[in-house]
């Protein structure tokens, strides 16, 4: 399977065949059903404020990247890493925000090149993070643009609402090198809630504090061109909050075991194309394990066989009981986190009704750093 021949020929070889005749694990995504994801989300916001800024996070892919670009009311790429972001500006990506705090002199400094290239945002929750931004942007001689991130209750990072978020933001504006475009506040502790009308409560009164931060702000004579929030579970509740600029859903694409659970709007439409390698009555062993599934939240789920109960995921094995199978069948695993599924492949077969009709490198793979 690894291609020892050019990208065409390989590509020549798959194209047009069944997924059934690839070696396993691989990871597939259904064509349609991410077609008719990729429209729902972006039509959802025709006609409103709040935009669209897709997180690269959840595929990693550069080319669904430029498919989601290609969408009505997507304005940018959000990504999570200095790396990622490399990967997405040499894919021609040319609106990055790197939603995540950087502060390694070297990761600011390349954060600062690539703004050579395109515009490519950060957001900071301290003055150190501040002043390491302002030096690399200085040196580099570009303007770096800047997102101060609140933390609206997920207590991970940014700063408090009010008072310490308006104190960044005018270091921001002081600071040389940069401009301050506005604010981040991620909802990530509500995005999985469970009950909608609980999620929605629970979203406005996370998102409040955010708000009042803008118009302090504002208040204060600065211009807040942006506030960037929201995740799939949030997008029609946190996008029609008034003082929300852009949602930075990543999920809704691909979707996954565990966020079909509060959207079934969306189609699951990856999965890990396994062959069962071993069964005893009812069990049957499939051939990928954690090497080839991130798992971390829940269990898989086996698509079509609503009986059957994944017991558990080791290394190299899915054990799967109440599945009639022999081995050799195939089985198609629905990851429980999506994200880091991708990130263990090189690649992803895209296929519609089942033929291959196109191969997505996954260039953010391993962006770790
Ligand atoms: C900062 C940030 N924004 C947006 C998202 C996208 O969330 P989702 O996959 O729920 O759409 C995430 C996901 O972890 C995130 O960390």
């Amino acid at each position: 399977m690894e291609p020892q021949m050019s990208e065409k020929s390989f590509r020549k070889q798959f194209i047009g065949k069944s997924v059934e005749e690839l070696d396993t694990p691989v990871i597939v995504a259904d064509l349609d059903a991410l077609e008719a994801n990729l429209s729902l989300l972006s039509g959802y916001f025709s006609g409103r404020h709040c935009k669209v800024r897709p997180h690269f996070k959840s595929h990693k892919c550069v080319t669904m990247a430029r498919r989601q670009l290609a969408c009505p009311n997507t304005v940018g790429i959000t990504c999570a890493k200095i790396s990622e972001a490399e990967v997405l500006v040499a894919g021609g990506i040319e609106d990055v925000l790197l939603a995540n705090q950087l502060i390694g002199r070297n990761k600011v400094r390349r954060l600062a090149r690539l703004n050579k290239q395109a515009r490519v945002r950060g957001v900071v929750d301290s003055r150190q993070g501040v002043d390491r931004l302002g030096t690399a942007a200085r040196d580099e001689g570009v303007t770096i643009g800047v997102l101060v991130e609140v933390d609206i209750g997920m207590n991970r990072c940014g700063v408090l609402p009010g008072g310490p978020a308006l104190e960044l933001a005018e270091l921001v504006v002081r600071t040389g090198g940069l401009r301050f475009d506005g604010l981040q506040g991620y909802e990530g502790h509500l995005v999985t809630t469970e009950n909608y009308e609980e999620r929605c409560r629970l979203v406005a009164e996370a998102l409040a504090p955010l708000i009042e931060t803008r118009k302090a702000i504002e208040n204060a004579g600065l211009t807040v061109s942006i506030v960037s929030s929201g995740g799939t579970g949030t997008y029609d509740i946190t996008g029609n909050i008034e003082g929300v600029d852009e949602v930075q859903c990543g999920s809704y694409a691909l979707m996954d075991a565990q966020y079909s659970k509060v959207r079934p709007e969306f189609r699951n439409a990856r999965y890990v194309l396994a062959t069962v390698i071993s069964t005893r009555g009812e069990k049957a062993v499939a051939d990928v394990g954690l090497k080839g599934m991130g798992a971390e939240y829940a269990a898989p789920v086996v698509e079509g066989h609503p009986e059957a109960e994944v017991l558990y995921v080791a290394e190299e094995h899915t054990v799967i009981e109440s599945l009639a199978a022999a081995p050799g069948d195939r089985i198609r695993l629905i990851p429980p986190h999506g994200c880091t599924t991708n990130n263990l492949y090189e690649r992803m077969w895209l296929v519609r009704r089942d033929i291959i009709e196109d191969i997505w490198p996954i260039e953010g793979r391993g962006c770790l750093e």
